[in-house]
């Protein structure tokens, strides 16, 4: 700071100055240390990651307005909006929830999407947060404003159409990894066809698919959990893969394995459930059994070429064989020719039985466009169909999906995107972008690691993200941005990481930038535990802050006039409240509560 030091007069003033320095002597404000000054958040994305955002943050961070928009008209994000027939989670339903909110009640172990919509939306009122929700409002743009140190979210209105500007001092992103579906660009699909087109993410409440011939393009996970649900009610499905796919028993041995006629795995007895509400011992055993499952080391089969890979495609291949009834011509027609792991691997049961109903054809020749009445193959034959269905998966969100404007006026989607500056996105630690001052992302690249559920990795996000905010809040300054050589540094550690990684192979995948490419988007380089204890106490020397205006002469200034504001609010209950009951002193952590 520009400033002459002159010693300071002997007697010190005997009223509070008008002046902050005189000589050495700084006069902070009259006001005490108020810790909390108010914030504002805005989240995009009620899916899991802004529903966790939003909880974690709500008590994390006092006085923090919260705003969360979501273009769908439900809370839940991909289980609002997937609502094909069939639609499940592939990880059991105890695990696939927030750790802090258990839903003793789950009807089964592997949960459907509605279930799962449910859960999500209990939560956000039992935290008081539904009126924080802006539902079936669409984020548009958001531009960091230097000269506020704010972001403007430009969000569309979906009832009334109209344009709204809305002000946050932190912005967040969860807008979902595969959130936006996206339809391929098959000559004739969009204005040819004459019948219904619809993706697995859009499914119309009042579709009905019985007695229809189908045409169901792609057999990623969601090809392969629709198929098996509707293939009875159905009269006819082509269904077209483009390339073959894996087919899994479940990702760890000690989980059930679901199957063709019980897809969900058993259903929760009353009595299980009973005994979960009766003992919480025996329920937190439970969970906790499942959630090991996950943490056990899986580095090594997912290594290009290494003996682990090789043992993985042996296992994979003899239970395909056995879902095909030993089948080995069928066999033959649905294994690849890549490693298993390069993309997501699925369970997908009582798909590979269904490809062998006398109701389905498995065509494998490629789509050349899609005329009035069906689908013509490459061949010239036509595939007639009532409806085309595109189980054909999503665009990329480990990029930004609309323009986010950095300090430098850059979007970020121009830096990122695959003919960009950087080419893939390029994360600090996978939570925020350098140059985009109080931004944060959450489950996109690099933001999800080995080991705990989804849920679990964004409340460790969430968590990240509360502490940079209360670093700000509390200590005058307005904003954080993660510094160029620390970003580059964490990218040089997952080019590393991944170099010799089985998503290498020739598949294509949503892991990695774009068809063909092989970086690595989705992991964290490392596990679960490493990326929480990595995330545990932000490097603060990582960032460039900036001061708020009245600590640019000292950055003390927000010590005040030497009390806190907790002092002064005439709550005195909590001033003695690092006294607890002997038994619930953790030694290990005594004082290093935030809210103590
Ligand atoms: C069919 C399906 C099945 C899956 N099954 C599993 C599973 O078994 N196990 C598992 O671990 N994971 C599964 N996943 C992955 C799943 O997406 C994640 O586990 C998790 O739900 C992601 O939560 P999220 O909040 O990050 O994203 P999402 O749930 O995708 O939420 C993002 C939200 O952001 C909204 N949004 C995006 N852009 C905008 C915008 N511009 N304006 C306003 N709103 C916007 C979207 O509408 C959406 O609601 C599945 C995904 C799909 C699609
Ligand atoms: N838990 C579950 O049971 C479950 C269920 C559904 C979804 N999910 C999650 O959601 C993710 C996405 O699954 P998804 O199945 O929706 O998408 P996906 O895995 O990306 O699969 C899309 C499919 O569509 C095909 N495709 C795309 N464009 C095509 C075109 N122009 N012509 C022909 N085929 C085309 C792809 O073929 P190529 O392979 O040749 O590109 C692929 O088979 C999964 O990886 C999983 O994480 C999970
Ligand atoms: C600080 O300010 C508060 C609120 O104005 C006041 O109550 C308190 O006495 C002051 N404390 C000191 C040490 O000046
Ligand atoms: C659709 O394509 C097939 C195969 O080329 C052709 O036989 C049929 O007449 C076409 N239908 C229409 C309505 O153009």
């Amino acid at each position: 700071m520009a400033k002459t030091k002159v010693a300071a007069k002997a007697a010190a003033p005997s009223v509070h100055p008008a002046t902050e320095y005189q000589g050495l002597c700084y006069f902070p404000k009259r006001e005490p240390w108020d810790r909390h000054r108010p914030v504002k958040v805005i989240v995009t994305g009620a899916g899991i990651g802004g529903i966790a955002c939003a909880v974690l943050i709500s008590h994390k961070v006092r006085n923090a307005t919260l705003r969360i928009y979501d273009r769908l008209s439900k809370v839940g994000g991909t289980w609002a909006a997937n609502v094909y027939p069939g639609v499940r989670c592939d990880v059991p339903s105890h695990s696939y929830q927030l750790s802090f909110e258990p839903n003793l009640d789950w009807s089964e172990y592997y949960p459907k999407g509605t279930e799962i919509q449910q859960y999500y939306e209990r939560v956000v009122a039992k935290h008081g947060l539904t009126d924080s929700f802006r539902l079936q409002h669409e984020v548009l743009k958001a531009e960091w404003q230097p000269s506020k140190s704010q972001w403007e979210v430009e969000i569309r209105d979906l009832h009334t159409g109209k344009i709204v500007i809305d002000w946050a001092d932190f912005f967040i992103n969860s807008q979902g990894r595969i959130s936006e579906p996206q339809i391929p660009s098959i000559l004739g699909l969009r204005d040819t066809f004459k019948g219904d087109v619809i993706h697995t993410a859009r499914w119309p409440k009042d579709f009905d698919h019985t007695g229809k011939r189908l045409a169901i393009i792609g057999n990623g996970a969601s090809g392969q959990q629709l198929i098996p649900n509707i293939i009875n009610d159905v009269a006819h499905i082509d269904h077209y893969v483009r390339s073959k796919t894996w087919v899994s028993p479940t990702f760890r041995a000690d989980l059930f394995s679901a199957q063709a006629g019980q897809p969900g795995g058993p259903k929760y007895s009353e009595e299980e459930r009973k005994k979960f509400h009766d003992d919480p011992q025996a329920y937190v055993e439970h969970r906790r059994k499942l959630e090991l499952s996950f943490h056990q080391s899986h580095r090594g089969s997912d290594v290009l070429g290494s003996q682990a890979n090789e043992e993985l495609r042996k296992t994979i291949t003899e239970v395909m064989l056995e879902r095909l009834g030993g089948d080995e011509e069928w066999l033959a027609r649905v294994i690849p020719d890549y490693a298993p792991g390069c993309k997501r691997l699925t369970p997908g049961p009582g798909y590979l039985e269904s490809l062998k109903d006398p109701k389905l054809d498995y065509i494998t020749e490629g789509i050349s466009h899609v005329n009035e009445t069906g689908v013509v193959t490459k061949d010239g034959k036509l595939h007639e169909a009532d409806a085309i269905i595109a189980a054909t998966g999503f665009k990329s969100g480990f990029n930004t999906l609309f323009p986010v404007i950095g300090k430098d006026g850059v979007d970020l989607r121009e830096k990122w995107g695959p003919e960009g500056e950087i080419g893939y996105p390029e994360t600090y630690l996978g939570v925020m972008a350098p140059g985009y001052p109080n931004y944060f992302i959450v489950l996109q690249a690099q933001g999800n690691a080995w080991g705990a559920s989804a849920p679990v990795q964004i409340e460790i996000t969430a968590t990240y993200i509360a502490k940079c905010i209360r670093k700000v809040q509390s200590q005058s300054y307005v904003s954080l941005d993660p510094r160029e050589d620390a970003v580059q540094e964490f990218n040089d550690i997952v080019n590393g990481y991944f170099h010799n990684s089985v998503t290498h192979d020739k598949c294509n995948s949503w892991f990695k930038q774009g068809p063909g490419a092989s970086r690595m988007l989705i992991a964290w380089p490392g596990t679960y535990h490493h990326r929480s204890d990595a995330l545990r106490d932000p490097r603060w020397e990582d960032f460039e802050f900036k001061r708020a205006q009245g600590a640019r002469l000292n950055r003390f200034e927000f010590f005040g006039n030497g009390s806190t504001e907790r002092e002064n609010t005439g709550e005195h209950q909590d001033l003695a409240n690092y006294l607890k009951l002997v038994g619930d002193i953790d030694i290990a952590t005594l004082h290093e509560a935030w809210n103590e």
